[in-house]
């Protein structure tokens, strides 16, 4: 059957559909952004970083597109009610949200305090259900004509140890990814499609923080094996164009899928 280049188009387009990106004030999140943004979706840039959410609200504006920056530590549940109180303020309504702000500095297992272990498991794990708990609720109540996309950002490393001194962190993102088919399961009915992704090394400005020559920091590990990421790193737009189909008609048939997009590290 042909298909025309308009049907084409609005496969991977998501015209005034209203969208949240934690963390979209650096790395995937603000190219996932600004790829939404330009894709013609009204963006919330949610992230603890309230000047650096700023200048890529103001980016996408002084490009012809809408959005509105949010100041969120999403562990916190009191600051995740208020999120969305803005959002349905200033918008009325959700149909996309992408999970993607972490909290990623590494620890040795050995020394690890539990106050790291806890860090780590309230933003990844506790932030990632906090916002899709409002998220649902408020697409539940817009019913399941309208529907919903939830893209949450897991890590490679929840199917396959990459980096060492990270286990709390691939231990924060495997709860990630039993989190995405349970309730993706679960809310099918209200058409709500909720699919993660799992990123190989990107090359963002959280991933060069880790470069700074500290033994427990900088990554050692299978994954720094020469040649073991088949495809070398990723820029974050190659992570945001994966996110947009995951949020766009493109993906219409798939929920509760855990995608790697990793570079070939999973096969290599
Ligand atoms: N970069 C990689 O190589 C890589 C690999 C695998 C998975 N990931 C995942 O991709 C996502 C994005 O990674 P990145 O490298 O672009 O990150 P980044 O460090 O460049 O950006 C993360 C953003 O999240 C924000 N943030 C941190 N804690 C927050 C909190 N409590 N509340 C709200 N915002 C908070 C930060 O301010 C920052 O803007 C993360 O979920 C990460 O775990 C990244």
């Amino acid at each position: 059957m042909p298909v025309s280049n308009e049907k084409l188009n609005a496969l991977f387009a998501i015209p005034s559909k209203i969208a949240i990106v934690t963390g979209a004030a650096s790395g995937i999140g603000k190219a996932t952004a600004h790829l939404f943004a330009h894709a013609g979706a009204k963006l919330v840039i949610a992230d603890i970083d309230i000047k650096a959410a700023q200048n890529v609200a103001s980016d996408i504006i002084t490009a012809g597109g809408e959005a509105l920056a949010v100041a969120v530590d999403i562990s916190e549940e009191t600051q995740v009610q208020r999120l969305f109180k803005r959002l349905f303020d200033a918008y009325g309504g959700i149909d996309i949200l992408v999970n993607n702000a972490a909290y990623r500095p590494k620890a040795d297992f050995l020394e690890m305090s539990v106050e790291t272990w806890d860090r780590m498991h309230d933003v990844n794990t506790r932030g990632t259900f906090l916002c899709m708990r409002e998220a649902i609720k408020l697409m539940r109540i817009q019913g399941a004509d309208r529907g919903g996309a939830i893209v949450n950002i897991s890590t490679i490393g929840a199917a396959h140890p990459t980096i060492f001194n990270n286990t709390h962190y691939d231990s924060s993102k495997s709860a990630v990814n039993g989190m995405t088919r349970t309730a993706a399961a679960e809310f099918a009915g209200d058409g709500i499609r909720i699919n993660a992704i799992m990123p190989g090394g990107v090359h963002t400005e959280g991933t060069m923080k880790m470069q700074d020559g500290n033994a427990v920091s900088t990554p050692k590990g299978p994954i720094m094996m020469p040649g073991r990421m088949l495809l070398g790193m990723a820029s974050p737009l190659q992570l945001a164009s994966a996110i947009l189909f995951l949020a766009s008609p493109a993906s219409s048939f798939m929920t509760g899928h855990i995608m790697a997009v990793d570079g070939g590290y999973l096969v290599g």
